[in-house]
């Protein structure tokens, strides 16, 4: 792995912002930056970080298993499914949503679809309970879901859509100004 000469120079300009002997502080936009760069986080992709920020690799290795951010396996080339499977979700339907995953994508989470264009994971809370259950599709938050309405996402992404994230239910927590 390597940073292309754009990312290169991005990357040198995050680390420049932190003090001498805090380059580490930048470890979260260098490892976000490469998995931007390769579609997921290989191990070279950690080391080079690591090496560039003069951390040890199981620290840089600690940052990216701690966030469902990272991903350290490839990922759908269309989408990656994260279904939220705490509390709120998972009493309000989240099993329903993972049926669907597992129907739709593949049987087990992390692996790709036969096409390679879709994967998925159970991921703790993502911190919008309060339109639960929910799940983060690609970058995005897709609230209020019902099997259903998931599988239905999930066939708009395949025919090159980006449906409107967001509750899926017309419903908001609150009203717009
Ligand atoms: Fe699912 Fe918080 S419990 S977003």
């Amino acid at each position: 792995f390597a940073f292309t000469p754009a990312n290169l120079e991005w990357a040198e300009g995050q680390i420049s912002k932190y003090p001498e002997g805090r380059q580490a502080s930048a470890i979260i936009p260098l490892l976000w930056r490469a998995q931007e760069q390769e579609g997921w986080l290989t191990r070279k992709a950690i080391e080079t970080v690591a090496d560039m920020l003069g951390m040890a690799y199981i620290r840089a290795l600690e940052v990216a298993t701690f966030y469902f951010m990272f991903q350290l396996q490839p990922v759908g080339s269309v989408a990656h499914v994260q279904i939220c499977g705490t509390t709120s979700c998972m009493i309000c339907g989240a099993e329903d949503l993972i049926r669907v995953c597992k129907e739709k994508i593949a049987p087990k989470a992390h692996q790709l679809s036969a096409d390679g264009r879709f994967s998925w994971e159970e991921v703790e809370c993502l911190g919008a309970c309060a339109n639960a259950p929910m799940a983060q599709i690609g970058k995005d938050y897709y609230e209020d879901l019902t099997a259903e309405v998931l599988s239905n996402l999930i066939d708009r992404f395949s025919a090159g859509e980006v449906p409107v994230p967001g509750p899926q239910n017309g419903r908001y927590a609150s009203e717009p100004l």
